[in-house]
């Protein structure tokens, strides 16, 4: 069920269409395989946590966890991207996996969370700030908040903002957000959600869908490891640990 008023509303439904049956972000496994790899390389730890993935897509990223996790609870408005979340469960149930429906700004996903994942998530946002002052509000203090976005302040990742930003307008009638890591550190920061470290990668040029898919998989998953690629590839995965005050 999908709550809210009428403007947020009619955005969501927007976001839902974005994610629809036949998006092209659908069957990208490579996309989730590297932020995987990325959640790796950045030391994000499960174990033991209690785990709320907000815009969780299908769950590829956060369910492969559950063996290790004390709870996960998924979070996302497009029933198309849960009901493939449901049906990874149903080939492996998980009893400490609970998936919910709806706007994570709107609905109770409960509080008091170790680890708060938000990828690819916040650009599909209308304000960033109430985004993340939201975010912060499911944390417990030490708790950690892992941002996946697209880095417009670099310009490969300003020309996938563009990309971006064309498709949601035209095809869905929505504008996504631009974000860039300075802004997205400081409005976290301003709810004393404080900056811990930074790891960057993806390098999905425009043009790129054409190349066959395991060439695209092996790039995407060198962008995570090899150095050289760091100049060039286009988002950053962000951690940050919400602080005493908050
Ligand atoms: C780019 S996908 C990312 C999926 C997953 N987090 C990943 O990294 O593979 C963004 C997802 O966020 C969801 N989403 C966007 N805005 C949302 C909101 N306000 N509440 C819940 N889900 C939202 C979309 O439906 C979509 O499934």
């Amino acid at each position: 069920m999908m709550e809210g008023g009428t403007r947020s509303r009619a955005r969501a439904e927007k976001v839902v269409e974005f994610f629809g049956e036949g998006s092209t972000y659908m069957d990208a496994p490579y996309v989730w395989e590297a932020r995987r790899a990325a959640l790796e390389v950045l030391g994000v730890d499960p174990s033991e946590k209690r785990i709320l993935d907000v815009g969780c897509g299908d769950g590829s990223i956060s369910l492969p966890w559950a063996g290790r996790a004390a709870s996960i609870t998924l979070v996302d408005l497009s029933p198309s991207m849960l009901r493939r979340a449901r049906e990874q469960l149903a080939d492996a149930p998980k009893e400490n996996v609970e998936i919910l429906e709806g706007d994570f700004t709107k609905i109770d996903v409960g509080k008091g969370y170790d680890l708060v994942l938000c990828l690819g998530v916040l650009a599909h946002m209308e304000s960033l700030e109430r985004a993340v002052s939201q975010l912060a509000s499911f944390l417990r203090r030490g708790g950690e908040l892992v941002i996946q976005l697209t880095d417009a302040e670099r310009a490969l990742g300003n020309l996938l903002y563009r990309r971006g930003q064309r498709a949601a307008r035209r095809t869905h009638g929505y504008e996504i957000l631009r974000l860039g890591t300075t802004a997205v550190i400081a409005a976290c920061e301003r709810e004393k959600l404080m900056f811990e470290r930074l790891h960057r990668f993806s390098f999905l040029l425009p043009g790129m869908g054409r190349l066959p898919g395991r060439l695209v998989r092996a790039i995407e998953l060198a962008s995570v490891r090899i150095r050289a690629f760091q100049p060039f590839v286009t988002d950053a995965l962000i951690l940050f640990r919400k602080g005493n005050g908050a």
